[in-house]
């Protein structure tokens, strides 16, 4: 048989996902199993309780991708695993699954880069082009990767303090708005107007690094401040001005970059990549400077996006 259909497993956080995979480009079966409901109400993501459910969801999870997508053990050719990096006890769990598979079923076990996952995901849509610029943007990340051919990574910018999507989750925290804050501040800022100029952190001229703590710190003072002085703010504004300094910040650095590096292609990867505002002003501006780019369909993207 020709077909290659690897079998990948993800537990670096608060899913439990599987997925069967055939040429590296055809799902063939995607079963996520999440973890939300248990952790919305600690306003986050609790570490030791993810583990727990990793361990109780994994084997249901497993049993149904392989069902869905109706492969025999015999038919799949190697298992792969989120090596890292992720939460240390949850990525044990998926990490021991795919070992235990791996030596029981006599299959090469292949370890995957989380980011490496992200940036991987668009390869669905279309074939890579190489020299090409992933900006990812997720709970954990920031970063603007430059890949020159597949599997070489040169990390050339990334947050020097919170990730885009941490800044949400803490704005969010201080609007009184549920867990994950960035879906909820996307829907706000929709309908809201960007009344208040909060910074925007360019740092040095020729940085392709960001900083988001600055701005969180102004969201929050501003709150504050307002709540004092007995003035009402409206949510709606106070998300729309914080999602414009996100997302000017995320693209003119972007677009900067893969001017300087005479990208390709560039991509756009992890939760943040959910953003309806972020998405449509990456196509306003690639589009414009004719740079083909890629942006995962929302399923893709993260989990926590979809809710
Ligand atoms: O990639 P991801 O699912 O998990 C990791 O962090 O690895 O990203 C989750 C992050 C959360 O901070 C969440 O608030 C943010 O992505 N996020 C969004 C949106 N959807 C998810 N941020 C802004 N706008 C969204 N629509």
């Amino acid at each position: 048989k020709n077909d290659k259909i690897i079998l990948g497993i993800e537990t670096s956080c608060d899913e439990t996902a599987v997925a069967l995979v055939k040429n590296g480009t055809e799902i063939l079966s995607d079963v996520v199993a999440s973890q939300i409901e248990s952790h919305k109400r600690f306003g986050g993501v609790v570490p030791e309780i993810a583990s727990r459910h990793h361990v109780e969801q994994m084997t249901m999870v497993l049993e149904e991708a392989i069902e869905e997508a109706k492969v025999e053990w015999e038919d799949i050719d190697a298992i792969a695993v989120t090596e890292g990096p992720g939460l240390v006890g949850a990525l044990l769990v998926g990490v021991n699954t795919a070992k235990a598979l791996a030596f029981a079923k006599q299959k090469p076990l292949v370890g995957v880069q989380h980011i490496a996952g992200h940036i991987y995901a668009n390869r669905f849509e279309r074939e890579f082009e190489f020299p090409l610029l992933a900006l990812i943007v997720s709970g954990g990340h920031t970063e603007l990767v430059l890949m020159k051919e597949h599997g070489d990574f040169k990390l050339i910018g990334e947050t020097l303090d919170d990730a885009a999507g941490e800044a949400y989750d803490k704005v969010a925290r201080m609007l009184d708005l549920p867990y994950p804050g960035g879906p909820e501040i996307d829907r706000l800022a929709a309908l809201g107007e960007e009344t208040i100029d909060f910074p925007r952190a360019w740092l040095s001229e020729d940085s392709y690094d960001f900083s988001f703590s600055g701005l969180k710190s102004a969201v929050i003072n501003k709150i504050h401040n307002a709540k004092q002085r007995g003035e009402t703010l409206k949510k709606e504004d106070i998300a729309a001005s914080f999602q414009a300094s996100v997302i000017e910040v995320l693209t003119t650095k972007t677009l900067r970059a893969a001017k300087e590096k005479n990208v390709k292609q560039v991509i756009v990867a992890g939760g943040v990549a959910a953003n309806r505002g972020l998405r449509a002003e990456m196509q306003t501006q690639f589009e414009r400077a004719e740079i083909p780019l890629l942006i995962p369909p929302l399923s893709l993207c993260s989990g926590t996006a979809l809710i």
